[in-house]
């Protein structure tokens, strides 16, 4: 397999080396040799090598020793040794410190090309995931988390401040409000971000399940554990562990875990002994944790260990400051992803949309820019292109510069605008809180106030 980067060789055998190149030359491999492991080094921090190929005894330095130089001045490159007669216990030896493969003198150069391929393959692979994970890390870079209004400042700067740390940090935000997200962004910002980051659904696993799912388990520690399993807080390790619907997790389950944020120990189901490990968690809550623990549903104390920065995310309708550039954003994104240019939005459309309360938040609006991507005809998102219940609100809404006129007191426009919400939502008065950004009980009290009544069918 060709690469773009030579390869390096490395052999007191000067003889050896030169026909040696001029065969991989044949194959299409850039070489370049070395008889003085020394001269190898120095070029070592001038430019990249894929493969470095080194003799283990050599005048000068051993081959070990150039295996540690290529370990700090190229990581990237692959390491083979060349073992002569009676050094492959020290070839094994290499292979612990990092070295791909080895190959025994005398060989053949078909043997030696086979060996090198494979390393070339390695190199390639390695190349491969090195760019995959940048682009994640990219994806998920705090450049793509868009928010200029003030709350989204507030959250951004809090990220900036805690990434570097172990601080244990709860996300609350209704849903779609980019809680994952922020949690993918502070791993990718801080010095795990070349670990794993393992997210797990509190309320979506069944409780018998939860805890080996997290903890690991034994081998036969009970029925249909048929192999030993290391669970993901293990997996996550010097990583990042994001508890996703924590208010969710059994109050047994709770209990064990509070161990695992005192000790930092495992301990697997069915297992007698514990490991150690280094997490950073994130949580997330769809909803104010302070009320599950009110209501006994949430252990305080470990509602306390959770949220020792807690971060809440606006929803959409509070920072409408923020939705031109999250459309602009995530227009942009939706049509590269269908390779196709950022399409305009129409006056109409866009007036629903920057009307519509957004109960789901940004995902919900990414769903409906992605739909109407799909729909639009021409290079103009319209109106027709959005689904009816977003549609309807073109034009029908409160606009303190159009609707309504300088006369008009506050209270009146409370009044309208809780009817309208109320109508909206057919009358779901917990819904209506929700979209309001109120709670139930100020809700009632404003609709008995005002007076509101539902009509009857
Ligand atoms: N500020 C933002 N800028 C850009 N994209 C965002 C932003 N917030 C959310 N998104 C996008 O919205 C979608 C939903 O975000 P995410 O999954 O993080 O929400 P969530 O709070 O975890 O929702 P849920 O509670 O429903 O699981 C994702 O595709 C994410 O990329
Ligand atoms: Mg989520």
């Amino acid at each position: 397999m060709p690469s773009p980067l030579p390869v390096a060789i490395i052999d007191d055998d000067q003889e050896m080396l030169r026909v040696l190149a001029r065969f991989l030359q044949k194959h299409g491999i850039e070489s370049e040799t070395y008889t003085d492991p020394r001269k190898a080094v120095v070029a070592f921090s001038e430019k990249r090598f894929a493969v470095v190929v080194s003799d283990v005894q050599m005048p000068g330095m051993s081959g070990h020793e150039v295996l540690e130089q290529v370990k700090s001045l190229q990581p990237g490159a692959v390491v083979i040794m060349i073992t002569g007669f009676g050094s492959v216990r020290s070839a094994v030896q290499a292979m612990r410190n990092g070295a791909f493969d080895y190959i025994s003198k005398p060989f053949d150069y078909d043997e030696f090309l086979t060996v090198l391929q494979k390393a070339l393959q390695q190199h390639a692979l390695q190349q491969e995931v090195a760019e995959l994970r940048k682009s994640v890390q990219n994806r998920y870079a705090f450049g793509n988390i868009i928010g200029k209004s003030v709350p989204m400042q507030k959250v951004f700067d809090v990220i900036g401040r805690i990434a570097h740390t172990r601080t244990n940090i709860l996300l609350v935000g209704e849903s779609g409000t980019g809680k994952e997200m922020i949690a993918r962004a502070i791993h990718y910002a801080g010095p795990r971000k070349d670990a794993p980051f393992i997210a797990i659904n509190c309320g979506a696993i069944p409780e018998s399940l939860l805890e080996s799912e997290l903890f690991g388990h034994e081998r036969g520690a009970y029925t249909g554990a048929v192999t030993r399993e290391r669970g993901l807080l293990v997996s996550a390790d010097t990583g990042t562990m994001f508890l996703d619907e924590i208010g969710d997790m059994p109050l047994s389950m709770q209990t064990k875990f509070l161990r695992v944020l005192e000790d930092w120990e495992v301990r697997p189901v069915g297992g007698s002994t514990v490991r150690k490990i280094d997490v950073r968690v994130v949580s997330a809550s769809k909803t104010d944790l302070s009320k599950c623990v009110e209501r006994g549903t949430f252990r305080e104390d470990l509602y306390y260990r959770l949220n020792v920065v807690t971060l809440d995310l606006p929803p959409l309708r509070e920072r409408a400051e923020d939705m031109p550039l999250l459309i602009a954003h995530l227009l942009r994104r939706a049509a590269a992803e269908q390779g196709r240019e950022a399409p305009r939005v129409s006056r109409e459309a866009m007036d629903a949309i920057l009307r519509f309360p957004w109960p789901g938040n940004v995902r919900e609006l990414e769903h409906v820019i992605e739909r109407a991507i799909i729909l639009a005809e021409g290079p103009e998102i319209a109106l027709r292109d959005l689904p009816p219940h977003v549609a309807t609100h073109a034009g029908q809404a409160v606009s303190a510069s159009e609707g309504y006129a300088a006369t008009t007191t506050l209270e009146d426009v409370e009044k309208q605008h809780i009817l309208r919400v109320l109508e909206h939502v057919e009358w779901k008065r917990a819904l209506a809180a929700d979209t309001l950004g109120i709670n139930r009980r100020t809700l009632y009290r404003k609709i008995q106030e005002y007076g509101i009544e539902e009509p009857s069918p």
